[in-house]
């Protein structure tokens, strides 16, 4: 599947920096948007899975680079932006697609995983924000899209780092649309449920629990897959939702949290 079912190109003559872009989710959100039109700005931290997938993109046709840096440094994500806007001109889209899953309660956590869920999941939301929205501001134009998680909405016992910190993605998300919406800034959120990609094997093979056990939880017979989400993203993201702002859409098949 290459995320061009539609054939729609939503996104031509624009240019999208999506965080976290190599990994699960994220390669399929930069393969949507590239498929569409966008010149995708490849973020993560993860150099080989960046030029792998810009080499993927490139080869089929798309228009990407890959901007290998850590989120964890503010000055990178400052410097990254200005230098993408410098030579684009403007940004139209950032998805904040970035995370990590430390696991633990109150007590198993350690103070280490806590800062770290904050600083990955949150932090960098806020420098990347903070960084991107003069651009939109000015053009009186942009979208931003914030991978949260139906576990921030509802949390899964076991997983207070980021379960909490993805509840700070939703709040962030609904403070920054009504912050920005005066200025044509739309901010939105998707909110997954259970979608295979590299960050849930990690969780399976850490648990012992297999793919199948999972699919029969989910009322719609199986976990989602990194391109439904992308599909959504792309939706938020585009001028087909010009109304849609402070939006947290859940992605679950129905599932609830258990
Ligand atoms: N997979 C799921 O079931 C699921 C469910 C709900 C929400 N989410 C969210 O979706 C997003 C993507 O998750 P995924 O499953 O694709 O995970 P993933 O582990 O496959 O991908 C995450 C990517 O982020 C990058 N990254 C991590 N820390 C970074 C840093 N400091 N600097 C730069 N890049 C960094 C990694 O290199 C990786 O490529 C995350 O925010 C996650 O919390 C995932």
């Amino acid at each position: 599947m290459t995320g061009r079912e539609g054939g729609s190109r939503r996104f031509e003559r624009t240019t999208s920096v999506v965080t976290g872009a190599a990994g699960g989710i994220g390669a399929a959100i930069s393969r949507r948007l590239a498929a569409e039109g966008s010149h995708v700005v490849v973020c993560d931290v993860d150099a080989d899975a960046a030029d792998r997938l810009v080499a993927e993109l490139l080869s089929s046709g798309a228009d990407a680079e890959s901007c290998v840096f850590d989120l964890l440094d503010p000055a990178a994500c400052a410097a990254v932006v200005e230098e993408v806007v410098g030579r684009r001109g403007s940004v139209e889209v950032l998805v904040n697609n970035a995370g990590i899953n430390r696991r633990g309660d109150l007590l198993s956590l350690t103070p280490e995983d806590w800062d770290l869920s904050f600083s990955v999941n949150v932090d960098a939301m806020f420098h990347m924000c903070r960084a991107v929205l003069p651009s939109m501001v000015s053009a009186r134009r942009g979208s931003v899209v914030n991978t949260a998680s139906q576990w921030g909405l509802s949390p899964a016992p076991g997983h207070l780092a980021y379960n909490v910190s993805k509840a700070a993605v939703v709040a962030f998300t609904k403070n920054l649309a009504r912050d920005y919406a005066p200025h044509n800034v739309r901010v939105n959120a998707v909110a997954p449920g259970e979608i295979r990609t590299p960050m849930l094997e990690a969780g399976l093979a850490r648990s012992g629990r297999t793919v199948a056990e999972l699919d029969a939880l989910v009322p719609l017979g199986r976990i989602g897959r990194p391109e439904e989400v992308a599909a959504l993203v792309a939706f938020l993201a585009s001028d087909e939702a010009p109304f849609i702002c402070g939006s947290v859409v859940e992605i679950t098949g129905a599932q609830a949290v258990a």
